[in-house]
């Protein structure tokens, strides 16, 4: 579904002719909760002659981060809506937090499916703070009007299509600055959309062979230089992880390679975006229960993060050179599935032997990770939904984060500033020990099958195939890559896209530093 068109305006908000408009709305804790518009719904407040408040108040209105209240204007202002978002309280700073904008814009562009334009005039300071604050509102807005197609084959009565054109408010529609964050959300918004839909796919309709055609048709005319390898060149290669995880299924698994040089840098920093991309995780021989096993359509969500976000870097082109692996398998149980006992050699020489085939996704990182080390690069950032262990330890929406203090860092920061948290893990040596193997270099997992450190024991795993002297992190996005409850901010149902936009913040970073 194509993604709703994005302009700012600067014309006073109270005289917009679109279907709608959004305020902020916060609550003051020391006035016993009293609504106070917030910054940027001033004309409108005005136009309402005193009333703003008082009349959201009547309609439930509380100013809770999130909570959407629509209020006809009957001719008080062009538009004919008004949307008041809940903000939060009052702001101690000159506006809410980054996150609280992007999570009120998202909700309000989705509570308006079925307007067809949508303006939006939320709090913007006039400062130094401006370029986040508008990234913020404008990433928020992009994403929560995001609706997967689907396959209906009757179109539901009543559907309320979601919004074509946004509009946001700024001082001035002119501001270099500000145009160049619009030309970037659309780019961004888009690599994020993409991944949803992607991840949102029935795993029938997306095995490898085509997730890797997909990839490489989207990839067309952004200038990256494509590779597939196929099944036959995956085994002359000696990618021994994805060949193993691969083999169960009639459609055989990929690698592909996405390049992106810049052009007039001498020398760039190299970096290495590293996605697992099982397009359907059954377990292999070691079965997973039935129950929730459909969700498992989104084991490919770290490839369909390292694609997206490549296609974006080719538009966006930052100062580095940056290379996608994208390591795509079907983990399935069949007579030429891989098997619990089996000793595997892995791309870079090391023999692993495998205990439990549901740990499929350190086989094929394992692989992709060490070719992109041979291929040279200063640091691999590697993101895959990798244990059940990071969800019960970390969560649905915070990232678990391992790797070398740099890499870490970096990846902290970025998730930080764009709402898309991981937080840093240690990889302790006795989680290590317990991988020791018998008769092969190292035990795919715990050699007593002990489940304790269960998302420590992916990240020692992958660090084996990390060559000496790269950076590297390992971001475990098991439970924020797949939202299961009902939408929320600018987080739709399904596929979130995460971490598409730590990615580009953490390659800005690495171009300015
Ligand atoms: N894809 C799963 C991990 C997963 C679990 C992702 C829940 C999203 C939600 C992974 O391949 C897996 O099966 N991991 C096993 C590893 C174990 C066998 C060592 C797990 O987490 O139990
Ligand atoms: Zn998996
Ligand atoms: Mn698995």
């Amino acid at each position: 579904m194509s993604q709703p068109s994005l302009s700012l305006v600067d014309t006073d908000p109270a005289e917009l002719a679109v279907d709608a408009i959004v305020i902020g709305l916060h609550s003051q804790p020391d006035d016993g909760g009293a609504l106070l518009p917030a910054a940027g719904a001033e004309s409108i407040a005005a136009a309402f002659d005193g009333k703003l408040t008082s009349t959201l108040a009547l309609l439930g209105a509380s100013g809770a981060p999130g909570e959407v209240t629509k209020l006809a204007t009957l001719g008080t202002i062009a538009a004919p809506l008004v949307v008041a978002v809940g903000l939060g309280n009052e702001p101690t700073g000159s506006a809410p937090s980054l996150e609280t904008l992007r999570r009120g814009a998202g909700a309000a562009v989705r509570a308006l499916a079925g307007s067809a334009t949508v303006a939006l005039a939320l709090p913007l300071p006039d400062d130094a703070d401006a370029p986040g604050v508008l990234r913020a509102t404008l990433e928020g807005a992009m994403l929560g009007g995001y609706r997967f197609a689907g396959y209906k084959t009757v179109p539901q009565p009543n559907r309320r299509e979601p919004v074509t054109a946004l509009q946001v408010h700024v001082p001035d529609a002119a501001d270099a600055a500000a145009v160049a964050e619009v030309t970037r959300a659309e780019v961004v918004a888009r690599a994020v959309r993409q991944t949803r839909d992607w991840i949102n796919m029935p795993p029938n309709l997306l095995r490898p062979p085509q997730f890797a055609d997909a990839v490489v048709a989207a990839a067309e005319g952004s200038g990256l230089e494509v590779e597939v390898l196929d099944f036959d060149e995956l085994k002359a290669g000696g990618y021994g992880g994805i060949v193993a995880v691969g083999q169960g299924s009639e459609e055989p698994p990929r690698l592909v390679r996405l390049r992106y040089v810049p052009e007039g840098v001498a020398d760039p920093k190299r970096v290495a975006l590293v996605g697992k991309g099982i397009t359907f995780d059954t377990g292999g021989i070691s079965i997973k229960p039935n129950a929730g096993m459909w969700e498992m359509k989104s084991d490919m969500s770290g490839a369909a993060a390292v694609g997206a976000a490549m296609i974006a870097i080719a538009a966006l082109k930052p100062a580095v050179a940056v290379t996608g692996y994208l390591a795509m398998a079907e983990n399935m149980p069949s007579g030429s599935a891989y098997r619990p006992g089996d000793v595997i050699t892995m791309f870079n020489g090391k023999r692993v032997e495998v205990y439990n085939t549901d740990a499929e996704g350190r086989m094929v990182l394992g692989d992709a990770i060490a070719r992109a080390c041979a291929d040279g690069t200063d640091y691999v950032l590697e993101t895959s939904t990798l244990t059940g262990g990071q969800v019960i330890s970390l969560g649905k929406r915070t990232a678990g984060l391992m790797g070398s203090d740099a890499a870490v860092e970096l990846i902290k920061a970025a998730g930080e500033a764009t709402g898309e948290p991981a937080w840093p893990m240690p990889l302790p040596d006795e989680v290590r020990k317990g991988m020791e193997s018998d008769i092969a270099d190292i035990s795919q997992t715990n050699s007593n099958l002990d489940r304790a450190g269960h998302m420590l024991q992916g990240g020692v795993f992958l660090r084996e195939f990390v060559a000496d002297g790269v950076e590297w992190a390992h971001i475990d996005i098991a439970g924020p890559s797949f939202h299961s409850g009902e939408a929320t901010g600018y987080w739709t149902k399904g596929g979130t896209g995460v971490p598409v936009r730590t990615f580009l913040t953490a390659i800005d970073q690495l171009a300015a530093s």
